[in-house]
């Protein structure tokens, strides 16, 4: 009896055994999915929770495991879920108007804190390509994203996308009609719905996606080989790959590739703005992670990445139309520290003629920092320079920081005086005590030195933060904005430092040890906790805490910015914002940061403009010449001709370096500069028509290569040369003393800009020439470019003639359009005040259509017109049926001109 009971022990612990090996048997380690998110995993700690146990390699042990890195091995996981982990069903499954509501439970908690066990889950087919999930707490109310994303009560009709469900354990899987493609599958993982930690996964549909900022990385991410992390929590840092930076934009364009070769294009929006952790993994799949909030997920279905795009713009808003000064040349840098220098600056670009519109000043010229100050004794007279910008066509504009020094004698500072009054500042946890934080205010020029570049710890700068959720701030802000303004008459307003950036970790005095400063999982945030350099998330804003709004922050006071500006000055805001939001792009343009003078970081830059094109921020620009570090004439030459093709161009320095405005450097370089600032000025109509097109049908200003010639794989990672619209290609040079340029020329019909040279040869890599003086930019065939004679600024050319440069497709024809108004006024579109030309080339004729033509203030010319391409010698030219005489046909470049 013993002997049989000994027996029978042994077949059951090889039954375990068995069943247990098999459960955690995944061939594949990438089909593992981490059942240990945290750092300092251990065998003990993954078996706690039921969940399989194999290192990957012996030469990693989960101690050293270093968060923030992303290579190959350190992310796999060791610890992973099994495949019986316990899961929720599906209780009931209604049908809705909007599509369908299920309900799911689960039997027991797993391994983190509150977990919730009774969900529900709303399918809405909102449109026909676009389709929405969200499962939320049955009973309790949790936070959600305060955007005012389009309401949909009813289901589309007909959808793109085909949406089933498995009953236990509950997934969900979402198929591309057409092509049968895989656009969400969620049965790769347990779903598990904590009150401070939502993790799910789905199946993607191919390792290539674009996407998921603010990030300093490479244009393509492709996770064929490798796992990737990225988070999500805003963040003052200088761009540096592998950490979270100023802004957070969960959405990605996954490209769907049918036998190797890509096909659709499709996305996804997390809308979410706890801090999260995105994994990527080579099954390929992806993973959300976030503390808080609900599971909101967008999914649109393309089939063009342009149309994905159009289709997340249909959700977060679309972009504003900035003014039309904003389209030139901005010249900025932290240190002019006096209005000497300042006069200088101004003096010298005027003097060598450097086509220029909008100049900015930095905290320095504060009065100690303070916003909404400007230092009378070291900027003496800047009122009145200001004016005389005004009086010459040009604009300024200046910063403000959202810390408002607390540390002012009563009643000499209204910003904090009325302010506390209003009660409109962040305050503590469960209190009415403004939060208090140290950045810039209060500090003089000496100790803001050392702090910029030692971050020293100080016993000045204590700062409050206004809560731009609350209505009553919006007064306030617009209140002392308006009174600046009767100051200084500024333009535009840069809104800096707004993640928001912090000199000390919470607070001055510390944070809470409650669960919203000390939640059970941390992304993986640079600094390992979520108030490195920032607020203690357990701070109230009106809306909620500062654990759900955090990411928000930069959002709202961009809203708020953009609203005060329109009251102020009646005429179209510009606003440019560090921190940024889905959304954002409806309020502020926005640059990417304290950039270094490298060529490492001049190529980041095209990544990052291209994406927040994607993000509905398409007004982006990068520091021209480098921020941090010393430029060269070089790289500041180089960086010139780049930032003339960036939808916004301004030159910006830190402190301490040397001047690196253009009329600085040498007469050489000089000359090389304005011919980069001639050829942005001349296309300004073009850029200006682009940011129509991006306001009015959702369209990017600039894009990648591979959204325009899907066909062409090999355009696939190419993030070193761009599109402006579909038109312009820029291929700049990126590598310190090279005189050739590595560039890809689609398969098309290419002119090079300004000559008109047809290019020979295309659909392959060609090494272009490109010497100092010569940036290379094609214009494709096809396409009419409206363009105008520069003059000294946006606004004194506005009366020039335009020009147009048609360049002719390979069966002769073109098309482009023109989009004009008096390029200042809020509702020039809302009123019809504009005109809008379409222009066609057929068979040798050229029309030009006015579909609308109600802006008549000031009339426009039309000048020399430039066809591009033809086969044949011009002999001659009509105008509106009559001989035209005065043209003028280049017989080696075949191009004829016409004035
Ligand atoms: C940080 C900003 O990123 C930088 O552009 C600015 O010059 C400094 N703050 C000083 O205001």
């Amino acid at each position: 009896m013993a002997h049989f009971y000994v027996v029978k022990c042994i077949v059951m612990l090889f039954f375990v055994y068995y069943v247990c090996a098999q459960q955690c048997d995944h061939t594949v380690e990438a089909a593992r999915f981490d059942c240990h998110p945290e750092p300092f995993v251990s065998q003990h700690k993954c078996l706690t929770r039921k969940c399989c146990w194999k290192p990957v390699s012996s030469l990693i042990t989960p101690a050293n495991k270093n968060r923030s890195t992303n290579s190959f091995g350190e992310n796999v996981p060791w610890c992973y879920y099994p495949r019986d982990f316990p899961m929720y069903q599906i209780k009931t499954n209604e049908s809705t108007a909007f599509g369908q509501r299920l309900t799911i439970v689960k039997q027991q908690s797993t391994y983190m804190p509150n977990e919730i066990l009774h969900l529900t889950v709303d399918l809405l087919y909102e449109t026909s390509q676009r389709f929405r999930l969200r499962i939320y707490d049955s009973t309790n109310k949790r936070f959600e994203v305060p955007l005012p994303v389009p309401v949909v009560e009813t289901k589309a009709n007909a959808t793109d996308y085909e949406v089933s469900f498995s009953q236990a354990p509950f997934a969900i899987l979402v198929k591309r009609k057409s092509t049968g493609l895989t656009l969400f599958d969620s049965s790769v993982s347990p779903l598990i719905y904590a009150d401070q930690f939502i993790k799910f996964s789905s199946r993607l549909s191919s390792s290539f996606l674009y996407g998921f900022g603010e990030h300093q990385q490479p244009l393509l991410i492709n996770v064929t080989n490798e796992w990737k992390k990225l988070t999500f929590w805003t963040r003052d840092f200088p761009p540096t790959q592998q950490v979270n930076l100023y802004g957070v934009h969960p959405f990605h364009i996954n490209v769907e590739m049918k036998s190797n070769s890509p096909t659709n294009f499709h996305g996804h929006f997390f809308l979410n703005s706890n801090a999260m952790d995105i994994d990527l993994q080579p099954l390929p799949a992806i993973t959300y992670t976030t503390i808080g909030g609900i599971i909101d997920l967008y999914l649109f279905t393309g089939a063009t990445a342009q149309d994905v795009i159009q289709q997340y713009w249909d959700v977060i808003g679309k972009p504003a139309m900035p003014p039309y000064w904003s389209l030139g040349f901005h010249l900025c840098r932290y240190g002019y520290n006096n209005i000497d220098n300042l006069r200088a600056v101004i003096q010298r670009m005027h003097d060598s003629e450097f086509p220029y519109d909008v100049q900015w000043t930095d905290i320095d010229a504060m009065l100690s920092h303070l916003d909404f100050t400007y230092d009378q004794t070291q900027f003496t007279g800047l009122p009145d320079l200001v004016r005389s910008f005004h009086s010459e066509g040009k604009h300024y504009v200046n910063i403000i920081d959202p810390g408002i020094s607390k540390t002012q004698p009563s009643g000499t500072y209204p910003p904090y005086d009325d302010g506390l009054k209003r009660a409109i500042f962040m305050t503590k946890f469960n209190s009415t005590e403004p939060i208090t934080g140290k950045v810039w205010p209060g500090m003089n020029r000496r100790w803001a030195r050392l702090v910029d570049s030692h971050h020293y710890f100080l016993h000045l700068g204590l700062t409050v933060f206004p809560d731009f959720t609350n209505a009553s701030t919006i007064d306030w802000w617009t209140n002392i904005t308006g009174t600046f303004h009767d100051t200084i008459p500024f333009d535009g307003i840069w809104i800096d430092m707004n993640e928001p950036s912090n000199f000390v970790d919470g607070s001055h005095d510390g944070c809470t040890d409650n669960s919203l400063d000390k939640p059970p999982f941390i992304p993986h945030v640079l600094g390992d906790s979520l108030s490195a350099k920032t607020l203690c998330p357990s701070a109230q804003h009106a809306l909620s805490f500062h654990y759900n709004l955090h990411n928000m922050y930069g959002y709202f006071e961009a809203k708020a910015t953009n609203l005060a500006l329109k009251t102020i000055r009646r005429k179209r805001p510009f606003v440019l914002s560090r921190s940024s939001f889905p959304g954002s792009g409806q309020y502020t343009a926005h640059w990417t940061g304290d950039n270094r003078a490298t060529h490492e970081d001049m190529y980041f830059s095209i990544p990052a403009i291209l994406s927040f094109n994607m993000f509905g921020i398409p007004n982006v620009g990068a520091d021209i010449c480098g921020f941090e570090l010393e430029t060269t004439e070089e790289l500041c030459t180089r960086w010139m001709q780049l930032g003339a093709f960036y939808p916004f161009m301004r030159n910006h320095n830190d402190l301490g370096h040397r001047d690196q405005d253009p009329a600085v450097f040498s007469w050489t370089a000089q000359q090389i500069m304005k011919q980069a600032l001639l050829m942005r000025y001349s296309l300004a109509p073009f850029w200006y028509t682009l940011h129509h097109q991006a306001a009015m049908t959702s369209r990017t200003l600039v894009q990648p290569l591979h959204f325009e010639f899907p066909n062409e794989d090999i355009t696939l990672g190419i993030d070193r040369q761009f599109l402006i619209g579909r038109a312009i290609l820029v291929s700049p040079n990126l590598v310190s003393k090279a005189t050739t340029v590595h560039a890809y020329i689609p398969q098309d019909v290419w002119y090079q800009f300004p000559s008109g040279i047809k290019m020979k040869v295309v659909g392959t890599f060609t090494d272009l020439d490109a010497p100092l003086d010569k940036i290379n930019v094609h214009v494709r065939g096809g396409f009419i470019i409206p363009m105008q004679i520069p003059g000294a600024n946006l606004m004194t050319g506005r009366g020039n003639p335009f020009t147009l440069l048609v360049a002719q497709s390979a069966s002769g024809n073109a098309t482009g359009n023109l989009y004009w108004d008096d390029g200042d006024s809020i509702d020039s579109i809302e009123t019809k005040a504009y005109n809008y030309l379409e222009f066609s080339l057929v068979s040798g004729v050229l029309t030009i259509n006015a579909i609308v033509g109600s802006y008549k203030d000031s009339p426009m010319r039309l000048g020399i017109v430039q066809v591009l391409g033809f086969s044949k010698a011009v002999t001659s030219v009509t105008v509106n049926g009559n001989d035209h005489r005065d043209f003028f046909y280049n017989i080696p470049d075949q191009v004829c001109s016409s004035s």
